[in-house]
């Protein structure tokens, strides 16, 4: 996340700034913690807030750091934040409640499951409860960042982000799949174009890259696994793509997105191939897929969850398996205690082979400027 912290050589160079009479810190004098104490009894608490607040920033200063309050735009980069340009759909407020009694009764059995999966590092209700806002689920929250991993100067990166998936959009997914904004996604307008969201190129990405790399539009009676599935943000997009597509399951070992998902698929009208499997119906999975995808899942789950995962995996023989992490340079657990443990050859180890292994957006100077490094792991089952 983005702290307006600035370091001390920044400090440094705003004294010699021209305009340095109105950055200058006050000087604060010396006196005794009593006198203090008495001096802030004494004292109007508004003007004691404003003399703590200006120590606090001479303390930090003196650190090395200025601390400076951020604005409207600078807020969306540090918080759970959703566009409610476009409105909830009716009965959408009435629904996606914390007491809806499917997401009561899908809590209190993923509580009470014994699988490793279900045991959460990262996902647990504080976590949730800081970082999603259910009735506007695709705004910038635990699912899809949009202002938080594009950093400031959000419009003019989506574009490039734009530009970049674009150059590669083989499928031509950019005339059939659109963004309506709904449930608080962010959307972005350049010219005649229809509106971009992050959730629309981050799919459009995604499936163009499987597309290239194993022929994904041209399988016959295609059937997809997608593991820690979100809200659904990729069965939507994948089964408008294709609407031909026999299967595409999506599982998922925490309730809220459970019951998001749930929702999501039949608000979209997805057909009955699109399945939402809770965890603990997760051996109605079926026996045959032709691909298991991992978008920015396994790497917020342990270990442990993270190979008992891989094991239904490699009993499936699926072939390929995409796994998108959070930490570009390699693929990461999170753990309890907040370290993080690797699991790329725990995916060797059940029989497969890195086949590619790219940043999902191509070009280097792309990135530098978007700031955006995540990396497609594609694997494909030694034969
Ligand atoms: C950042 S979201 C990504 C969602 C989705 N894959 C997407 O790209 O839109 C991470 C997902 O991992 C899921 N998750 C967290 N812990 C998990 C676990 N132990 N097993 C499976 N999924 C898990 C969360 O419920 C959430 O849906």
């Amino acid at each position: 996340m983005r702290r307006t912290v600035r370091s001390v050589e920044s400090f440094h160079q705003m004294q010699n700034d021209p305009r340095r009479m109105r950055l200058q810190l006050p000087t604060v004098p010396q006196i005794s913690a009593d006198a203090l104490l008495a001096k802030a009894r004494r004292a109007n608490p508004e003007l004691v807030r404003g003399w703590l607040r200006r120590r606090a920033k001479a303390g930090a200063a003196r650190a090395g750091f200025m601390v400076s309050r951020i604005d409207e735009e600078g807020r969306r980069y540090v918080a759970v934040t959703h566009n409610d340009d476009v409105p909830l759909p009716p009965g959408a407020e009435a629904e996606l409640r914390q007491d809806n009694p499917r997401l009561v009764e899908l809590q209190a059995t993923y509580d009470a499951l014994d699988l490793p999966s279900a045991v959460h590092t990262q996902w647990r209700q504080g976590f949730l409860k800081k970082n999603l806002s259910l009735a506007w689920f695709r705004g910038d929250n635990a699912y899809v960042w949009q202002f938080r991993q594009l950093g400031h100067a959000a419009r003019i990166r989506m574009y490039l982000a734009m530009l970049d998936v674009l150059e590669r959009d083989r499928l031509g997914l950019f005339d059939t799949l659109r963004e309506d904004g709904l449930f608080g996604a962010f959307t972005f307008e350049f010219g005649d174009r229809p509106p971009v969201s992050r959730d629309l190129l981050d799919s459009i990405n995604e499936i163009n890259y499987l597309d290239q790399q194993m022929g994904l539009s041209q399988i016959e009676g295609l059937r997809v696994l997608d593991i820690g599935a979100g809200y659904g943000r990729l069965a939507h997009r994948m089964s408008t793509a294709f609407p031909g597509l026999a299967a595409y399951d999506c599982v998922d070992a925490v309730a809220t997105s459970t019951f998001l998902c749930e929702y999501y698929t039949r608000f979209r009208g997805l057909p009955e191939t699109v399945r939402v499997v809770p965890l603990h119906e997760h051996e109605k999975l079926a026996e045959r897929y032709d691909v298991a995808v991992n978008i920015h899942s396994f790497s917020e789950a342990s270990h442990e969850a993270i190979c008992w995962w891989l094991d239904r995996i490699a009993e499936r023989d699926i072939p390929w398996l995409l796994i998108v992490p959070n930490t570009p340079d390699e693929l990461r657990s999170t753990e309890l205690d907040g370290s993080m443990r690797p699991f790329r050859q725990d995916v060797l180890d059940r029989g497969y082979e890195l086949v590619d292994d790219r940043p999902i957006h191509q070009s280097d100077e792309l990135r530098e400027l978007i700031d955006l490094h995540d990396r497609f792991y594609l694997f494909r089952k030694r034969s």
